[in-house]
């Protein structure tokens, strides 16, 4: 396993594997690295010739300075894991190799952006499109990989890809999860073992709704499951939307859509965990 901390050296090595005709597919990530990555990792490693990923805890995806502060960085283990599940070449550049001047595009996601986390975290996608397009441009893979867990992200980069004509298969994959639920994710390091506890809760809250949407209409889904979050200790619900899975836009009633999806954001503590559960078709 290669790693590569300079885009020409990475442009280079890439530029070598695809003239020998090998297909390239690449995992954009931040590092602090668990199971669900590598499950993203090893989908990319079975589906290609050459697996990237790349480790950049991009600062103008942070709307929290403290949040970014705070987020785990964990390079050493990280490349561990990389290494034992196939990676070819991990991309770990330097702020400076990726913004040697600031990055002043804006991007224009219409209503899919004024949404749940968008709505909440102003000028957060806009940074993640500022990231994954230079990365999208330094790595040119033919596939790129990217987790159902931030589902709203995954609506951005994919209009993203379209805006900007990039031709890259966007393949999306399902979250994975601790055996008692809770979504995987590199904050779930920050909570304490009583938070770890609660934040379970979210999870198990999500099922529930599903097994009685049937019965009941969207708001009373929406205010049950809120509610019963908030009595959690430590736990505070952000939002939690019930929206069209495609347009990310609200739904009032299950027959709107086709596949509806409920996305929720709760603090634990200070930590901010994100979810979401698709519900199908609901018919009451
Ligand atoms: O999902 C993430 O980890 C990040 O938002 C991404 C896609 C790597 C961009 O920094």
């Amino acid at each position: 396993m290669k790693i590569i901390q300079s885009i020409s050296a990475l442009q280079q090595e890439i530029g070598l594997q695809k003239k020998e005709g090998r297909s390239v597919g690449f995992v954009p990530t931040m590092g602090a690295l668990h199971n669900g990555h590598l499950q993203l990792v090893k989908r990319c490693v079975s589906e290609n010739d050459v697996a990237v990923v790349s480790i950049f805890v991009n600062p103008t995806q942070f709307n929290d300075k403290n949040d970014l502060v705070k987020y785990p960085r964990t390079l050493e283990a990280d490349c561990k894991l990389l290494e034992g599940a196939g990676c070819n070449i991990v991309f770990t550049p330097t702020e400076e190799e990726m913004y040697p001047e600031p990055d002043t595009r804006q991007f224009a996601f219409g209503s899919l952006e004024t949404v749940m986390e968008g709505a909440c975290r102003p000028g957060h996608f806009n940074g993640v499109a500022q990231i994954v397009s230079k990365l999208f441009d330094a790595v040119a893979p033919h596939k790129a990989y990217f987790g159902e867990k931030d589902f709203q992200q995954l609506a951005i980069i994919r209009e993203m890809a379209k805006q900007l004509k990039y031709d890259i298969e966007i393949i999306a994959c399902p979250i994975v999860r601790e055996a008692d639920g809770l979504a995987m994710s590199s904050r779930n390091t920050r909570l304490t073992p009583t938070q770890r506890k609660n934040a379970v809760e979210i999870s198990q809250a999500l099922f529930k709704s599903r097994n009685f949407a049937a019965g009941k209409s969207v708001q009373e889904v929406i205010d049950e499951t809120v509610s019963y979050l908030n009595t959690v200790p430590e736990l505070q619900v952000e939002y939690f939307d019930i929206a069209d899975a495609r347009t990310l836009q609200s739904i009032s009633q299950w027959s709107d859509t086709e596949e509806a999806v409920g996305c929720i954001a709760v603090f634990c503590g200070e930590v901010r965990l994100i979810d979401n559960i698709i519900y199908g078709k609901v018919r009451p």
